[in-house]
């Protein structure tokens, strides 16, 4: 942001470390926010006004994430995800899906009211792959909220163990906002390896995969410099081979439902031309946008899987 010089008098005078987090900031409110939270982050430790300014130096010189700095990023309905080095810190993008997605199906199937036919199964499963810090699967766990009898069960996976070490210590963290009828588990596996362990069905598949092509990570003008640097490219760069591994696995899991974040609008295309060459006529494919106007997930259903159909509700963009 381009300070006016009296206004960088001013702070000069009155508030100095607001002048750096400007710098990081779009505007003097952002920055304002951001001084309070890391004042109220780093009150009553030890040389708090050198950690303070530190901190303010980080962010203004070196692009430092605000989360990483905090240690961790609110996510859904109270869940405090646990930020660290090496593990993409969650996005609102994904957050605002991931809510809309879970609400959307507690309401339209029956599992979560009751009426379904008693001989189904009393699980609902869903599998989160490229897991990450677990912030989806945790939001899963705590918007799939099942009826009495009936339970949620997560299973969630990614390559990074760094990744997988975080995610159970935010299963850990974020237990009391869990209900009882859920579970959570986390492993290590390659999506381009994966074997399905026997007798695993999934219900629902949901995944944000690293989608960013190398020509964009590179360029300034469509990855900002603080994710260049600070969080893991491993997160990052990726492709349409992604997503055609997630349809592969969650096609032998049995899934009736994807849902997996992208890139943009175009990306979605290349995806959908991808998948017609191996599932044809198999799943019937739309795109939800965010509240920003981009199309921001693919949601996919199984065409023969009639209980599904509601997943076309979801459609933005078919
Ligand atoms: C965009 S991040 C998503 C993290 C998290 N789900 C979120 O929404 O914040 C992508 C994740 O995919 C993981 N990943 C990259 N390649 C993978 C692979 N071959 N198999 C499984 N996970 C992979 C990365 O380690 C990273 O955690």
């Amino acid at each position: 942001m381009r300070i006016p010089p009296s206004l960088k008098c001013h702070l000069l005078r009155t508030q100095p470390l607001l002048l750096p987090l400007l710098r990081a900031n779009r505007s003097l409110s952002a920055a304002r926010s951001e001084l309070r939270w890391l004042t109220e982050h780093f009150r009553g430790r030890p040389h708090f006004s050198r950690r303070l300014a530190a901190a303010c130096l980080a962010r203004a010189h070196y692009a430092v994430p605000l989360q990483y700095i905090l240690g961790s990023q609110p996510f859904g309905c109270g869940l405090d995800i646990r930020c660290r080095r090496g593990v993409l810190i969650p996005r609102w993008e994904t957050e605002e899906w991931g809510i809309r997605l879970a609400r959307h199906v507690r309401q339209a199937h029956e599992f979560f009211s009751g009426n379904e036919d008693s001989s189904s199964t009393s699980t609902f499963t869903v599998l989160d792959i490229c897991t990450g810090s677990g912030c989806v699967a945790l939001l899963m766990a705590q918007e799939l909220v099942a009826v009495p009898g009936k339970t949620v069960a997560v299973s969630a996976f990614d390559v990074s163990p760094t990744a997988i070490a975080l995610a159970k210590e935010n299963l850990v963290r974020n237990a009391a906002h869990l209900p009882p009828s859920s579970s959570v588990c986390f492993k290590i596996a390659d999506l381009f390896q994966y074997h399905i362990p026997m007798h695993t069905i999934a219900d629902l598949v949901v995944a944000n995969p690293p989608y960013i092509s190398l020509e964009h990570y590179t360029s300034r003008a469509h990855t900002a410099r603080s994710v260049r640097v600070h969080e893991p490219k491993l997160a990052l760069v990726g492709g349409v081979e992604f997503y055609t591994a997630i349809f592969d696995i969650a096609w032998r899991a049995g899934a009736g439902a994807i849902v997996s974040e992208l890139a943009d609008e175009e990306q979605f295309l290349d995806i959908c031309d991808a998948l017609l060459d191996v599932y044809d006529n198999k799943f019937i494919c739309g795109a939800m946008r965010d509240t920003a106007g981009n199309v921001r997930t693919i949601v996919a259903y199984r065409a023969d899987r009639p209980e599904w159909a509601h997943m076309r509700d979801l459609f933005d963009v078919s």
